[in-house]
């Protein structure tokens, strides 16, 4: 078989990873690969049906995705990724704020990084695909051409994230959500295995002052 494409855009909660590699994946007509929405559904199937809490139980998780390797689809409908668990699409349910309190203690196993890369390899052996995650170009697929780190500043992240799920852009509520993104920066980046940081040979884009379109002209023009 002829080595598919990967693109490798990583960065920080916020940066634009996921718009991007939406609108880059039309572009392109590859697939999206969302690598942290794998990791959010080990969590969900942890808090679904081990316990209220991943943490102390990773190994377990992992354990029962090895066994059970059919039990997790992924499908792709106009280069929007589903994620299906036991027969269920559970796309939607990934995003609640329970998964995403609980995912670092998924995120940050080496047993279930191992089962989340694999199955992305599996993945990008059958399609092109564009992938954003925080590790790709540097643990995943180290050997791609085509490696992108986005970036932004704190402020305009977490505005960004605000604007997503409906928040005011003052008071508590963005308050609490600028400290969560700057913790969850700090424990990305300090993760033993895997940690967030750029590929040598990654181009950096700071999206802060960037429109949607610019920032896929500009990778555009650099797979070009
Ligand atoms: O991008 P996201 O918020 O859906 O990612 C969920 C979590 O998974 C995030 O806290 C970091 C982690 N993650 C990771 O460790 N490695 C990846 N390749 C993708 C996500």
């Amino acid at each position: 078989m002829t080595a598919k494409t990967v693109v490798a855009l990583d960065g920080p909660a916020g940066s634009g990873k996921s718009t991007i590699a939406r609108h880059l994946s039309q572009r392109l007509q590859f697939e999206y690969l969302d690598s942290g929405a794998i990791y959010r559904t080990l969590t969900y199937f942890g808090l679904q049906y081990l316990g209220a809490t991943c943490q102390g139980r990773e190994e377990e998780i992992a354990d029962w995705f090895s066994r059970n390797p059919d039990q997790m689809k992924i499908t792709y409908v106009d280069h929007t990724q589903l994620m299906w668990l036991k027969g269920k699409d559970i796309s939607q349910h990934i995003r609640s704020p329970e998964v995403t309190r609980e995912v670092r203690f998924v995120s940050d196993s080496p047993a279930c990084r191992e089962i989340v890369n694999q199955k992305m390899r599996d993945l990008a052996d059958r399609y092109e695909v564009v992938i954003d995650g925080r590790d790709i170009g540097t643990k995943v697929f180290p050997q791609t051409r085509y490696k992108f780190y986005l970036d932004a500043k704190p402020e305009i992240r977490a505005t960004r994230r605000a604007k997503e799920m409906n928040i005011p852009l003052q008071g508590d509520a963005f308050n609490r959500l600028y400290k969560d993104l700057l913790e969850r920066d700090a424990s990305d980046m300090a993760r033993k295995i895997a940690p967030l940081c750029q590929a040598e040979d990654a181009h950096l884009i700071d999206t802060s002052d960037l429109t949607i379109d610019e920032v896929v002209e500009k990778i555009s023009t650099h797979l070009n």
